[in-house]
């Protein structure tokens, strides 16, 4: 934090957001009639999930997600596990300790023959961390990884390709990775998608000044700063940003940092990629992976890629 607020162009990193709040106002965001990505991508797992898990090979399989949050488009996948197999274990990773407990709660009433076991951690630095819980494969467990919801595009090319080569090295070969990206499509479709006519993506960009005044003591006033959605045509992203609407000074305790805004500056807080087949695809093999089927919704508007570790 430290680094990124006294860098330029000042930045905080995404993981940030998901405090318990955040993760409740990003479950809102899902739901939005402007944010088609969590509609378009639940719309291929309702349409494919037996053919997505016919495809994760043979053995005992047990799924694996990666920022996991509420669960609730995985589920069908998990139905789909259950009707092959009669049970599944989930391993759910998230960073949200309240998200998997209600995670863990709701669908294993809903669904019988679940079992979740939730993982708190954050992903980002890779998986080392949790490791030890990775590490130690059961006899014949066959693995599919999900990384949905097109977090993938939430990073830095590289870094990305990073988490894509950490889950990988979780992996033996026939295991699977089922990964969400979404796809480039008219800039006013995506422009609306991250600055909803309620406010919820303003207010959870927002959140991240709230956590922080909580936290660290800081005295960020929340009225004085603005949320921006911009389209980085360059880059092929959705960029977030907070605008400071007047010029200001805001003092952290805890970094014992002073950090000057002028008026119109912004503190750059979320990318959100957005991918062509081809770009996915590559990322994919440079990681490890062969691409074994594809899916889109009706929209042409999200890729679901079933990956399968070579
Ligand atoms: N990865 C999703 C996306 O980029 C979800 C997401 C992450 C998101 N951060 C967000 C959605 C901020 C809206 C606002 O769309």
């Amino acid at each position: 934090m430290l680094r990124g607020l006294s860098g330029r162009p000042r930045s905080l990193s995404p993981w940030l957001f998901y405090d318990d709040e955040g993760s409740r106002l990003f479950e809102a965001i899902t739901e939005l009639p402007e944010y088609y990505v969590t509609r378009a991508e639940r719309e291929i797992l309702t349409s494919h999930a037996d053919e997505i898990i016919a495809g994760a090979g043979s053995g005992d399989l047990t799924i694996y997600e990666l920022g996991a949050g509420s669960g609730s488009k995985t589920g069908l996948l998990l139905e789909a596990a259950i009707r092959r197999q009669g049970s599944i274990t989930y391993r759910a990773l998230d960073v949200s300790k309240s998200a998997l407990e209600e995670a863990k709660q709701r669908l294993e009433a809903a669904i019988t023959g679940l079992t979740v076991e939730p993982i708190v951690s954050d992903y980002t630095d890779g998986l080392s961390n949790v490791a030890g819980q990775l590490n130690h494969r059961k006899s014949g467990e066959r693995r599919m990884f999900l990384y949905i919801g097109s977090s993938i595009g939430n990073f830095e090319l590289p870094h990305a390709l990073q988490i894509l080569r950490d889950v990988r090295a979780q992996l033996i070969p026939g295991d699977s990775l089922l990964l969400g990206a979404d796809l480039v499509k008219d800039r006013q479709i995506l422009l609306r998608a991250y600055d909803d006519a309620a406010g919820v993506t303003a207010a959870f960009n927002k959140n991240v000044l709230t956590r922080i005044n909580r936290e660290l003591g800081s005295n960020f006033n929340l009225q004085l700063f603005r949320h921006r959605a911009k389209w980085n045509e360059e880059l092929s992203r959705i960029e977030m940003h907070l605008e400071s609407l007047i010029t200001q000074i805001v003092f952290i305790p805890a970094l014992d940092l002073q950090v000057r805004l002028a008026r119109a500056e912004t503190i750059h807080t979320e990318n959100s990629h957005k991918f062509t087949d081809q770009q996915v695809e590559s990322l994919l093999h440079r990681a490890g992976f062969s691409v074994a089927k594809q899916w889109k919704d009706d929209l042409g508007w999200f890729g679901e890629y079933l990956a399968v570790a070579v």
